[in-house]
């Protein structure tokens, strides 16, 4: 604990004495490093419920991109055959910056992570040679293949490096905040004030970087624990070091006003919810509705646009 909080503390220093501007970084307008034409055919195996056993499940399912800001608005999401599964869903969107994935960062990359849900009994329950077997009956498929690396035979790595192209695109530029650091517009009294309690009271500590969030682990319960249930995969879940528990990859902010309920348990149904129990869990402090109210404010400031290949 005390390393965490001197780590922070240094981190503080670090980042309130910097000349180089904010903490926080806009994200980029247009995507230079994209093969549009693959992320096009993982477009359309993202929303495709063929990867499920039972068809009736697509990443799409819990990872909606129109409404829910790329997660779902339920406590934990449903898999085939209605199955529950165990944690929130966390947002696909702007996933390309965290520097791992999954609440308790199990795996290092996109491409790593995206074989898991396929596999996974409760999410999709299907497995390689099924998905290819299913793909290479398709002449829909076998066509957009062939068009993308005319290969005859569509195989499992050919499938997730497509998903990962499309989910690479998955950025929300220009949100009002971006803006703002741009130099493009101004904020608001009140999203100005929420950015500078943000920064005073210490929630950039933990939430900073071009993601907001998603650049480091943290206990969810830093200063008044927060109670642990070892149903949630925490990072004591893979490493079962008792100073582990509780703790996650800090998430992404942006967007964070269209993903409600918040958490890795779903238990704050809304923003302001979540900001109180952030303050007085992570930071030992009790804020006033006003704060509250411009912090809001600041985090609506986040969300950015639909992704260009949404739009197509
Ligand atoms: C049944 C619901 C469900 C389905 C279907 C599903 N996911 Fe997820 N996804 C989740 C949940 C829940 C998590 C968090 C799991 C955890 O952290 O242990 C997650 C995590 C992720 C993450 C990590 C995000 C982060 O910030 O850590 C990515 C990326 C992702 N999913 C992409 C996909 C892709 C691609 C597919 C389709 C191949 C997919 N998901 C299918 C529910 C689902
Ligand atoms: C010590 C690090 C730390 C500090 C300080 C901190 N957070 Fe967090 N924040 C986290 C972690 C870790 C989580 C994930 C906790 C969980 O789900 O159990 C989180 C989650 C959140 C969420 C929910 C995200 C989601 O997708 O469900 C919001 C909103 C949030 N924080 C806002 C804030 C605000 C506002 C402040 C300042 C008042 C703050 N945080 C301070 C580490 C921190």
């Amino acid at each position: 604990m005390l390393k965490v909080t001197i780590g922070l503390f240094c981190f503080f220093i670090f980042i309130t004495s910097s000349s180089a501007g904010e903490p926080i970084t806009p994200l980029p307008q247009t995507l230079t490093d994209i093969d549009w034409k693959k992320a096009k055919v993982g477009k359309t195996l993202f929303f495709d419920p063929m990867l499920s056993s039972d068809r009736s499940v697509s990443c799409a399912s819990c990872h909606d991109l129109t409404d829910a800001g790329g997660a779902d608005n339920r406590i934990v999401s449903l898999g085939v055959a209605e199955m529950q599964g165990n944690i929130q869903s966390p947002t696909v969107l702007n996933s390309r910056y965290n520097f791992k994935q999954f609440w308790n960062g199990r795996v290092d990359t996109l491409l790593e992570q995206a074989s898991g849900p396929i596999h996974n009994p409760v999410e999709m329950g299907l497995d390689a040679p099924k998905v290819e077997k299913r793909l290479n009956s398709n002449q829909y498929y076998k066509r957009l293949f062939y068009d993308l690396s005319h290969q005859e035979r569509i195989t499992f790595e050919m499938v997730l490096d497509a998903i990962v192209e499309f989910e690479k695109a998955l950025v929300t530029p220009n949100s009002r905040f971006d803006q703002y650091l741009r130099g493009e517009i101004a904020l608001s009294d009140l999203e100005k004030n929420g950015y500078q309690h943000f920064k005073r009271l210490g929630c950039i500590t933990c939430h900073n970087g071009i993601n907001i969030g998603g650049n480091s682990f943290q206990k969810m319960g830093l200063i008044n624990p927060y109670t642990h249930d070892e149903t949630y995969p925490d990072l004591y879940a893979t490493t079962k070091k008792s100073r582990h528990k509780n703790v996650f990859k800090v998430p992404t902010l942006r967007n964070i006003a269209l993903t409600a309920p918040y958490f890795h348990d779903g238990s704050a149904e809304t923003l302001k919810k979540a900001i109180k129990t952030m303050s007085h869990h992570n930071l030992g402090y009790v804020h006033s509705d006003a704060e509250i109210d411009s912090i809001s404010a600041f985090l609506q400031a986040l969300t950015g646009e639909t992704p260009t290949i949404m739009k197509e």
